[in-house]
């Protein structure tokens, strides 16, 4: 399989992975031919990067990091108790209780990930325009708890700081879609409405007699920075929970891999170069290290150009060294077609990726 943009897709590609729809239903299955009318819709419906299919790499397997069924059950549970609370009245008195499902979801996530001997980052964008919030708050779950489990948490701990990140933007059920949907640059008074999505959500789960409070304290945090430019309270470094301090650095990595309507998604590697803007001011450098070991930076399926002047697609990525992938050699450095072979970067340390192709088919500086 190989990661083509959806700019870029032509007519009579075969689809690589299944979509889905935010009810978990497959939207598309896997195998099925495009057509112009399907990649429009694709298109529209916000999706960025998919997996087609391809000769050249068809043993290049991508397995999600959860498997379908735990996807689906955490996507439906998460998206029917967030549409209930959009309705529901008196929610941060008290007066609504959460499903008893959320902690089940978190074992069945917490079981798929202990399943895997080194859990990594991945490219996961099947995020659809209507399905943002919830696809959201399952993706920064899993990357949390990816560092979490990286960093040697308990299961218990993780069992707090995964239902945390479950949860962390519980509180935009109760802002005006208008805004949270709003294409454009929000006004002062917007922004502060939006900002008040922590606290909002701090007060819901506070109430929760089965979510813990340090779980409350992870959606009121998540905003904060260490240097003090964070909201709701601009508290710094040594002030802002542990926890509240990984879900930011996950938060942010989402949300610039993600295709919005005012936005066109970053690659895995412009987005941690984009997070270490901010290393030592905005995010914790040392949380930043471990989160860059946990990222495949360059997703497998991704095309990429070598300093040797060659050409090729990512097919396998070593857990223990992710930034230096084994590449499959399609063009030589004249771009002449080759017979395939691997460069595997882990033991020829003299090459590296240079380039990697963006989604108009220019080339972007790599990290
Ligand atoms: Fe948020």
């Amino acid at each position: 399989m190989r990661l083509v943009s959806v700019n870029r897709l032509q007519a009579g590609m075969k689809l690589g992975k299944k979509i889905y729809n935010d009810e978990g239903l497959v939207l598309l299955a896997d195998g099925v031919e495009l057509t112009d009318a399907l990649i429009r819709r694709l298109a529209n419906i916000g999706i960025g990067y998919i997996y087609i299919e391809d000769s050249i790499t068809e043993d290049v397997v991508i397995a999600g990091i959860l498997q379908d069924e735990t996807r689906n059950q955490a996507l439906k549970v998460i998206r029917n108790e967030f549409q209930q609370m959009s309705g529901a009245s008196g929610i941060t008195k008290g007066f609504y209780h959460l499903d008893k499902k959320f902690s089940k979801v978190m074992e069945s996530i917490l079981d798929d990930l202990a399943n895997q001997e080194d859990p990594m980052i991945m490219l996961m964008d099947m995020h659809t325009a209507d399905n943002y919030l919830y696809a959201h708050s399952l993706n920064v779950c899993l990357y949390t708890l990816v560092l979490g489990i990286a960093y040697g948490y308990s299961r218990e701990e993780l069992q707090v700081i995964g239902l945390g990140a479950l949860l962390h933007d519980i509180g935009k059920t109760q802002i005006p879609l208008k805004i949270i949907q709003k294409p454009g640059m929000l006004s002062d008074e917007e922004f502060r409405h939006m900002q008040a999505h922590t606290e909002i959500g701090y007060r819901i789960l506070k109430e929760e007699p089965n979510v813990p409070l340090l779980a409350a304290h992870c959606a009121l945090q998540h905003h904060e920075r260490i240097d003090g430019s964070g909201y709701p309270r601009g508290l710094t470094g040594p002030q802002i929970h542990e926890y509240a301090k990984w879900l930011g650095v996950a938060d942010s990595y989402d949300a610039m891999t993600s295709n919005r309507v005012y936005k066109k998604a970053m690659l895995p590697h412009q987005a941690v170069e984009a997070l270490y803007v901010g290393s030592g001011t905005l995010y914790e450098q040392k949380q930043l290290e471990l989160f860059r070991d946990r990222v495949a930076i360059y997703p497998l399926g991704l095309s990429v150009k070598l300093s040797t002047g060659e050409s090729g697609v990512v097919v396998k990525i070593h857990p223990t060294t992710p930034h230096r992938p084994v590449v499959r050699v399609l063009t030589g450095p004249e771009g002449e077609p080759v017979v395939p072979f691997e460069r595997d970067l882990a033991s020829v340390l003299s090459v590296v990726i240079v380039d990697v192709n963006d989604e108009d088919g220019a080339v972007a500086q790599s990290t």
